[in-house]
Formats: structure tokens, sequence, C-alpha cells
């Protein structure tokens, strides 16, 4: 079911703008003149009743005291780039190795930070062990039972959303091919994976996650299509996320993203679920130059305005910290700067656009409603239209 964030926004945007205005009149009351620091983008979202994450690395990245310092200044949640995947957390059919994602859980609990749990089921980063095996139905449930038990019954508690199944459905008609579909079925291997994952985990938000799946598109409607298969059988799924690896490109108008996004959550609302953004980034061709940074931070802006405006959306995760922290150069060669902090953790114009936005966002235009034309026209009912124009 879809949380209630409205009312959760609602409550930490009066304490954010009491804070702030608390500030404002002891600063104003005759202390001493001091500049303050500007508002970090944690705050600012904390402001607005929004989670904003990034993707945590692993070591020797987690011990450097600037990127823990930036990490925890600027962002509210976490979630591990990698460490939670089957492969590394789960390297020999009988040994788990949590030393990682522990650190990671750790870093963030101590900073209240939340955390996003990433992932439970995917066809990428298995082990060895469990891609080369040859596994029947039944051995393939336990393994992928057992797992689950071991890894989401670990965390229990701490994690506010899992991922509980990646990137499942394939670039034509059929299934993305991994361990779970050749042995279990599909979509039946999904629905194994969410059902155990509610039992290891009751308090955790169970999410489906894939990419691609932002606006409007073929692939889009295939997951909606999975995932409303998913709610008409009664599985325990509450949300589904939008990770968002995003171009330059991707934003032609400066409405069409948040528009095309507030349609995609709409109908995910419409089922009783939730959205999350949860893993963006904005690839540029590189060397960028500054007309590019400019559009970048137009598509940041538009992403993190149509979550603050979807009544289902109350979370923003980046894939990754700083320009030197991102996965896009090493897998998109030739693209990169994709993220709000440059390689020196130096603030970008889409780490401002999108601290200008969170700072004094734009009202949720209100629907239009279409008056009749004449009293002599006879209209069954006032016609109310979105106007997600923004
Ligand atoms: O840690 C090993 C290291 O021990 C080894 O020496 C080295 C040799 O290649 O590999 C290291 O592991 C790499 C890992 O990143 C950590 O750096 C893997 O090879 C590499 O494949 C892995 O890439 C990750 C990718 O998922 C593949 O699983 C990226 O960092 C990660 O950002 C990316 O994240 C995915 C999300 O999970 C799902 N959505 C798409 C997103 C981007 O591809």
């Amino acid at each position: 079911m879809a949380r209630s964030r409205g009312r959760h926004r609602t409550l930490t945007s009066v304490a954010g703008s009491l804070a702030l205005l608390v500030g404002t009149v002891l600063v104003g009351a005759g202390a001493p003149a001091q500049a303050q620091p500007p508002p970090t983008l944690r705050e600012l979202a904390a402001a607005q009743g929004l989670h904003l994450g990034a993707a945590v690395a692993g070591p020797p990245t987690l011990a450097d005291p600037t990127y823990r310092e930036v990490l925890t200044r600027e962002f509210s949640m976490g979630t591990s780039e990698n460490d939670m995947k089957w492969g590394p957390i789960h390297p020999a059919p009988d040994t788990y190795a949590f030393a990682n994602a522990d650190a990671q859980a750790a870093l963030l609990a101590d900073n209240a930070m939340a955390m996003r749990g990433h992932n439970l089921a995917w066809h990428m980063q298995n082990p060895d062990w469990l891609t080369s095996g040859t596994w029947t139905r039944d051995e393939a449930i336990g393994l992928l039972e057992d797992h689950i038990d071991a890894v989401a019954g670990r965390y229990a508690g701490r994690i506010v959303e899992w991922d509980v199944v990646n990137e499942a459905v394939g670039l034509g008609d059929d299934p993305w091919p991994n361990p779970w579909s050749a042995s279990i079925g599909y979509p039946d291997y999904l629905d194994v994976a969410f059902h155990r994952a509610r039992l290891a985990d009751p308090s955790a938000q169970l999410f489906y996650n894939d990419f691609g799946i932002e606006l409007a598109n073929p692939r889009a409607d295939a997951v909606y299509d999975l995932v409303r298969g998913m709610v008409g059988r009664g599985v325990p799924i509450d949300g589904v996320g939008f990770q968002a690896h995003l171009s330059v490109d991707s934003c032609p108008t400066p409405t069409s993203c948040t528009d095309g996004l507030l349609t995609e959550m709409a109908r995910y609302e419409a089922l009783g679920l939730q959205v999350s953004i949860t893993e963006l980034d904005v690839a540029i061709p590189l060397p960028a130059d500054a007309d590019e940074l400019a559009r970048q931070a137009d598509v940041y802006r538009q992403v993190v305005l149509a979550c603050l405006w979807a009544p289902n959306c109350d979370t923003v995760v980046l894939w990754g910290v700083s320009d030197a922290h991102s996965w896009i150069p090493g897998f998109r060669p030739g693209w990169g700067a994709a993220l709000l902090l440059d390689e020196q953790y130096q603030p970008k114009p889409a780490y401002d656009a999108v601290a200008a936005l969170l700072a004094d966002p734009p009202a949720l235009p209100a629907p239009t409603t279409t008056v009749p034309a004449s009293p002599t026209t006879v209209a069954p009912a006032a016609q109310v239209t979105p106007a997600f124009t923004g």
C-alpha cells in the first residue's frame, strides 16, 4: 500500500520551516552577525519531507574521511551500490560476507540516515557457484528463500525499502534471463521472493526496481503489467523503483520529464503503490561544457520536482556521491559527469538547481476546471484535468 506521505511531508515541512524561522529570528535578534553556511541538500530535503539518498561505495572509498563527510552531510539515505548483491554478500554456498554492508549500515545509522536495500534477486553480479550450478525448481526456491532470510533478516528493522527484485523484464517480449526465471519460472520467482522478504523483514517496504521505466515506452508498460499482475495475485509489494539513469538530452522541454514522470507515477498510485527514484544520474558526453551542465541541472530539477509533486513519492536516491564515484565512465565510455558534485566534491549547476528547488518548490498547479461556455450548455459535471506543467 502507498504510504501516507502527504502527512509525512506536511509535518516535516512545518518542522523544517519552523527551524529555519527560529534560526532567522535568533540571528535577527541581535546575535553577532556570522556568515551562516548555506543549508545542505540534506537539510533542504528534510524540510520538504523528502529522503535524498546516494549509492554508497565499499572499501577503500568508504574509508576516505572526505567521502564520509560529504555523504553524511548532503544525504539522508544510503544504498549499498554493490555490497548487498548476491556475488559480494554470498560468495560461496555456505558463506556470507557481511563486512562491507555492515560497515555501510553502521555509518548510515551513526549519522541518522535511512537505508535502502539493493537487491535480493537480479541477473548481474551473481556468484559463480550460483550461475554455474544446475538447480531443480525446489532447490532454487530453497536457495532464494535461504538467501533472503539471511540477508534481509540480518538488516531487518534497518532497511526502509528493499529492492527485492531488480530488472526482471527483458528488452523484448521475454523476461530477462537469470538463475531464477530459468529454474523457478517467471513471474513465479518474483512472488516467491516478495513473500519471503515480507517474512524476513516485515517492516521494510518491498520494491520492484527497474531502469528505463520513468517515461512512457513499451518496456515501462511491460513493467507496469508485471507489477499489476503481482498486486492482483496478492503479492506483498509496496512500491516500484524508477532507476532514472538519464542523460543530458532526456528532457527535451522544461516540463517534459516532470509531466512524464507524474503520469507514470500516477498509474502506480492507482494500484496503491509508492514510487521511489532509486538510481538517479544524468550522463553527459565528456568533456562537459557549460551548456550541457545547465541542461543537466534542468533534468535534475524536473525529476526532483516530480517526486515533490507526486503524492506517492518521497525518495530520490542518486547513484553515487560525486563524479569521482560514478559507474558511468566505466560502463559508458566517453560519458560521465553525471552527479551533483564534481570529482573534487564541488557543487555543480545541478547541485544549485536542486538546492534552489528544495528551498522554494513551486506549488503543484491547481487542476483546471472547465466551466460551461454558456448557461445553455449542459455539463454533466465539472471536468477536472491535471495540469502538470509546472
Ligand atoms: O569489487 C571488484 C573487485 O574486487 C575486482 O577486482 C574488480 C575487477 O573488475 O571488480 C570489482 O567489482 C566491480 C564492482 O562494480 C565494484 O566496483 C564489478 O566488476 C562491476 O561489474 C561492478 O559494477 C557495478 C554494476 O552495477 C554491475 O553490477 C556498478 O559498480 C554499479 O554501479 C552498477 O549498479 C547498477 C545497479 O545495481 C542496478 N541498476 C543499474 C546500475 C548501473 O549499472
